[in-house]
């Protein structure tokens, strides 16, 4: 069985030039944005590209050989336009699943965003945890066998949210997103029993730390959040090797494979997380 994609266990990771490096970031959508801007900080000597599959967005609702099919095309385009040193997949509704035939493709490192179900095991008292997740993502059988490794001492509710990247999507983009909707979304992840309730809730799509503060205020009672990008991070900046030192301005681009639904306040939100300029390199879904 093989858990461990985040820290990529079982997988040698190329060895990187010293040099100032380019990071892809990738995402389905806007969600890799709060991974984005922890890779950002911790390694402000990168360049940076944004990638976003909006053409293909949402990936949760794609059924596995396509959801596969399409994250290599599109990785084929990027790598091939951008050539990053280390692209990282944002996505857990991508990682749980494409990253083996990724790590087959191409001689580049990829890290993961895998359900942070260690770090909840370790952290809940009431041994009652939750993963928040696309339906896409609590259907894998990656997500299955790391809930069977580490937390196997705990009940845990698998919480496929139909909606709540694509309302995290739509409040980042200013429009209007009700609470009613998100506190729909986030209700069954609350589960009371014998006394006990969960305490620890697993933000396990990237899209979902955006509405953060809107989750803990709809909360059924307070519970701990964990969002995985600073682990994510992390293991990135490892990979990449000590900082370089640089004298010119980084260079940041955010690239869609659609862009068409971008609007005004999206374009605030990405300058935001300092991606002012932005590009497409379309491909519609059904290529
Ligand atoms: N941000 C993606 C994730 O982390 C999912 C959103 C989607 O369904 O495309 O799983």
């Amino acid at each position: 069985m093989q858990v461990d994609l985040l820290a990529g266990a079982g997988y040698a990771a190329p060895v990187l030039p010293l040099r100032i490096p380019t990071i892809l970031v990738f995402d389905s959508g806007l969600g890799g944005l709060t991974v984005l801007r922890e890779v950002m900080r911790q390694r402000p000597d990168a360049d940076i590209v944004y990638a976003a599959d909006d053409a293909a967005f949402p990936y949760g609702r794609l059924d596995e050989p396509a959801l596969v099919a399409r994250v290599l095309a599109v990785m084929e385009r990027l790598v091939d336009r951008f050539h990053p040193d280390l692209v990282v997949i944002a996505c857990n509704t991508a990682s749980t699943l494409v990253l083996p035939a990724l790590r087959a493709r191409f001689a580049i490192p990829f890290v993961g965003t895998v359900p942070a179900v260690k770090p909840a095991a370790e952290r809940t008292r009431s041994h009652l945890i939750s993963v928040l997740a696309t339906p896409g993502t609590v259907a894998r059988d990656y997500t299955r066998d790391l809930i069977g490794h580490y937390a196997a001492g705990c009940e845990v509710v698998l919480v496929g949210a139909s909606r709540l990247a694509g309302l995290a999507e739509a409040a980042l983009k200013g429009e209007p997103v009700s609470d009613t909707d998100i506190a729909a979304e986030i209700a069954p992840c609350f589960v009371s029993r014998d006394g006990r309730r969960t305490d620890v809730v697993t933000l396990a799509c990237t899209h979902y730390p955006l509405l953060l503060a809107r989750l803990q205020r709809l909360a059924s009672w307070p519970v701990e959040w964990i969002d995985p990008a600073p682990a994510i991070a992390r293991r990135t900046s490892q990979l990449l090797g000590p900082a370089q030192l640089r004298t010119e301005p980084v260079a940041t681009v955010a690239v869609f494979t659609d862009g068409s639904r971008l609007s005004g306040p999206a374009h605030i939100a990405l300058a935001g997380f300092g991606l002012a300029r932005i590009e497409t390199e379309p491909l519609p879904l059904a290529i």
